[in-house]
């Protein structure tokens, strides 16, 4: 048995022959093979192993090489207390290698149900806010700061998305967007710090690394304050003309 295993090895390796002593020679060092030279003395023949791929869990999460990946690998994470009181993790949704990815809050009762972001009152805003902009969440990323629901929809506060945003980190990382809409105060902080203010810097450019942020009001914000839709069309309009250039120069 272990000398067939060892011969489908080698075929998958290398040619080889067997000698009298019924050892593995490659071919090429054999006597039957035109580049024999008998000078060299193969005692052992070379050991080629196969790389095999890491299996990723929640523990070496941080190797996954796909979303799909990184979203098996963390689906069961119970870092935070979310976890414990969540009916799904919402890892995320889109295009996987999207130029735009939209950074959410928390999910909210409907995202837990669904386990997927913006499904609920505010996820139909943000579907029209998109198409006005001629986008859809098939063509851009939509994920969330934190993929549990927080009881009775906390806003996450610093020590909430702490655990979480490793996470969304490491899909900025895996999908390579070129541009970021930040959906609130919430997301805008987690990925620049606690002094940056909504109003202040809502549409206007930030640079996270070589990927360009625009912060913008959250939907649901928009639909207790509809008065801010204004400044959210400026803002989401400044994002498609950055995008149509961004599409036009890799064109030319
Ligand atoms: N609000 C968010 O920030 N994210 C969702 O997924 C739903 C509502």
């Amino acid at each position: 048995m272990q000398n067939l295993i060892k011969e489908k090895k080698y075929k998958e390796l290398l040619e080889y022959i067997r000698d009298e002593e019924g050892e593995y020679i490659p071919l090429q060092f054999s006597e039957k093979s035109k580049n024999f030279n008998p000078k060299i003395n193969i005692t052992e023949i070379p050991k080629i192993e196969k790389q095999e791929k890491p299996i990723i869990t929640i523990e070496n999460w941080q190797e996954s090489s796909t979303m799909e990946e990184l979203n098996n690998a963390i689906k069961d994470c119970l870092r935070c207390k979310f976890g414990q009181t969540r009916n799904k993790f919402v890892f995320g949704v889109g295009n996987p290698k999207a130029d735009i990815l939209l950074v959410g809050e928390a999910p909210g009762a409907d995202e837990d149900m669904k386990g997927e972001p913006f499904v609920g009152k505010a996820g139909q805003l943000l579907d029209k806010i998109l198409a006005a902009i001629n986008l859809d969440r098939n063509i851009v990323y939509i994920a969330n700061v934190v993929k549990c629901r927080p009881p009775l929809n906390k806003t996450p506060d610093e020590d909430d998305y702490t655990p979480c945003l490793p996470y969304l980190k490491k899909q900025i990382e895996l999908i390579k967007p070129k541009f970021i809409l930040l959906l609130g105060a919430v997301a805008l902080q987690a990925l620049f710090g606690k002094t940056y203010k909504i109003t202040h810097w809502r549409g206007k450019v930030i640079n996270y690394g070589d990927i360009i942020a625009i912060p913008t009001y959250h939907p649901a914000y928009l639909l207790r304050t509809p008065s801010a839709k204004k400044e959210v069309w400026e803002d989401v309009q400044l994002l498609q003309k950055m995008y149509l250039e961004f599409k036009q120069e890799k064109k030319d």
